[in-house]
């Protein structure tokens, strides 16, 4: 299923993620999915792990030009001059000449204004053939409206904590106004039962309603969310390094949730955020130097 961006680049609505793989089993998971069918990759700078994704790929035995590869600079290559810098870096890392979507990893709130020169940076590398499209994430309504009052090029996706006990409506509703694709991160909910992450949050791969509507397809609670996001139009990213789950989530395009179960699962948004919260500045982020390629 492919979904045509707002500047007419054509993704892949699914995608796999690369969040906390570790670089050793990075290449093995990519080459997993693109074996079972994926043709879209989502890394990040601060993931540590853009070597192994390239790697992946290069093994894969694929054309470059059928995979679309997205990463996304982290808030201490900010700046004009960073940021394209921050590209250099990732395509020596990728192994490749161009980008097909590059994002802001989050808004820095303390430092906007970086925050925006490194959107220019985007712009020109777009501009320059370097990058296919960019974009942003983590930018909640008032975010995008500096944004878009600062630059020229309206994002072609924000990239968003997104799943069913999170599904920020009002960032959806923002990014649909100005024609940007929402594409959600953590969209199985990882963020609800990743270890040491908070001990208080109620995993949502449990829930009994996702349960009830797998069950009536025959299908996992995996599945079922991330047909969720499809049909309502949203990229998705699911993580895994694990072959059967890498394959299992790819295998959502032979059954369809009726508007009732679509009904169901959105109303399990509790509105309280997993992931860190974007316009709490955090000094130590800016600790984390992104090497070199
Ligand atoms: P693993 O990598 O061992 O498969 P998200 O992308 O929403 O953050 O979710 C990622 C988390 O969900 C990881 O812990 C991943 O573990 C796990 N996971 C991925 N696919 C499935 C699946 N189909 N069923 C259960 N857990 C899954």
């Amino acid at each position: 299923m492919d979904i045509t961006l707002n500047n007419g680049v054509v993704m892949p609505a699914l995608g796999l993620g690369v969040f906390q793989s570790a670089p050793e089993e990075t290449t093995a998971a990519v080459e997993s999915a693109l074996a079972t069918g994926y043709r879209h990759i989502d890394t990040a700078a601060a993931y540590g792990n853009e070597r192994e994704v390239g790697e992946g790929i290069r093994n894969s035995g694929l054309d470059r030009s059928e995979i679309f590869i997205e990463t996304k600079v982290w808030v201490s290559d900010f700046g004009y001059d960073e940021t394209l810098h921050a590209w250099e870096k990732a395509v020596g890392k990728l192994g490749v000449e161009q980008l097909d979507l590059l994002i802001l990893h989050q808004p820095a709130p303390d430092r906007f204004q970086k925050t925006i020169a490194a959107y220019k940076a985007l712009e020109q590398l777009l501009a320059d053939g370097r990058v296919r499209a960019i974009g942003v994430s983590n930018f909640m309504p008032h975010h995008l409206q500096e944004l878009l009052a600062s630059t020229d090029i309206v994002p072609a996706v924000n990239q968003i904590e997104l799943h069913p006990y999170f599904t920020q409506p009002d960032v959806q509703a923002a990014d649909a106004e100005h024609g940007i694709l929402t594409q959600a991160w953590s969209p199985i909910g990882g963020i609800t039962f990743y270890p040491g992450w908070g001990e208080q949050r109620k995993n949502v791969m449990e829930d009994p309603t996702i349960a009830g509507i797998a069950q009536a397809h025959g299908k996992s609670p995996a599945q079922v969310m991330i047909r969720w996001h499809l049909q309502q139009g949203r990229s998705a990213i699911p993580k895994s390094t694990n072959p059967a789950r890498i394959a299992q989530n790819f295998d959502v395009f032979d059954f369809e949730l009726s508007s009732e179960e679509v009904a169901a699962i959105d109303s399990l948004d509790t509105g309280n955020r997993n992931g860190p919260d974007p316009d709490v500045a955090r000094e130590e982020r800016f600790a984390l130097v992104i090497p070199e390629a």
